[in-house]
């Protein structure tokens, strides 16, 4: 069996790990992708340099030659989120990925749950993802042409994961996992951002669960992504205070998933 190391990726590696990474997303036109193309900032050094800042990102070495890359997002020390994996095309289906994610499990014993997204029609990702015991929990909408599956491994069912309920939620609470269902949405208004000048549409809906409900804030397309009675996870959401009332935000970095 080819054995494989993980080593924390540095500034240096991230014009390999980018071409690497563009070539492995690029290969998806074989198994279902509408064209070339990858998730945002796949093909940009850049770009990796930023996830290894804000991410645990490894290089997947072989024989001491990076052959891949995987990084995560922690969100406290339950439950953390798969944000990429990608594998150099001439060492696919070898047991190299597979092999990747055990390694990353291992690092992080103290993990109840891991989720990731995938796109619907990644077949190859699918059953790499069901293969490794993930079950869809859910599905992350993007645009009339593309929508995401919600995966979730539970890692040890003796001690399952606990999300916050939504009468736990406080001012200043964040990467926070909370499931509930939209109650009311409200008309949209339109904002400006403070940082870029653009028009946005915001829209509060309640969001509630046998303990509370709570304002939750949809911008953009995320108004037309859920409707009144979805059960939705929020994951990696914050609470702020906005004129006195405490409110749940998706955030750049969260996650709004519509629950099947
Ligand atoms: C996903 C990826 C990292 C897997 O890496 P890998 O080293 O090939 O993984 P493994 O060899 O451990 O397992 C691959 C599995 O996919 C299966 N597979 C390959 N092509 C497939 C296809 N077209 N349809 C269904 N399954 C396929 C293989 O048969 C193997 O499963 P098996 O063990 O049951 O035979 C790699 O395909 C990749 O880099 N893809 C492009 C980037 C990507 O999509 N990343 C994930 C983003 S969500």
């Amino acid at each position: 069996m080819i054995e494989i190391r993980m080593v924390r990726a540095e500034k240096k590696d991230a014009e390999e790990l980018a071409s690497i990474s563009k070539k492995a997303y690029e290969s998806d036109v074989e198994v279902g992708a509408p064209g070339p193309g990858g998730p945002p900032g796949y093909d940009s050094p850049s770009s990796h340099q930023r996830f290894m800042q804000f991410m645990d990102y490894f290089k997947i070495l072989l024989d001491d030659n990076i052959v891949g890359g995987i990084f995560a997002r922690s969100g406290g020390k339950k439950h953390h989120v798969l944000e990429g994996i990608f594998v150099d095309p001439p060492h696919h289906n070898k047991g190299i990925g597979t092999q990747a994610m055990e390694l990353l499990w291992g690092l992080y014993p103290d993990v109840q749950i891991w989720t990731l997204g995938t796109p619907e029609w990644n077949v190859r990702t699918r059953h790499f993802y069901e293969k490794l015991g993930f079950i869809q929990v859910g599905w992350e909408k993007g645009d009339s042409n593309w929508r995401g599956v919600w995966y979730q491994k539970v890692m040890d069912s003796s001690s399952p994961y606990e999300m916050t309920k939504i009468g736990e939620l406080k001012d200043g609470l964040k990467d926070i996992t909370v499931e509930g269902v939209i109650l009311t949405i409200a008309s949209s208004r339109k904002v400006t951002s403070r940082s870029t000048g653009k028009i946005l549409n915001v829209a509060n809906a309640e969001l509630g669960d046998a303990t509370g409900k709570i304002v939750l804030v949809l911008w953009s397309e995320q108004i037309s992504q859920v409707k009144v009675e979805d059960r939705v996870r929020i994951e990696f959401g914050y609470v702020n205070s906005y004129r006195g009332v405490n409110q749940l935000n998706i955030g750049w970095t969260g996650r709004l998933i519509t629950l099947l």
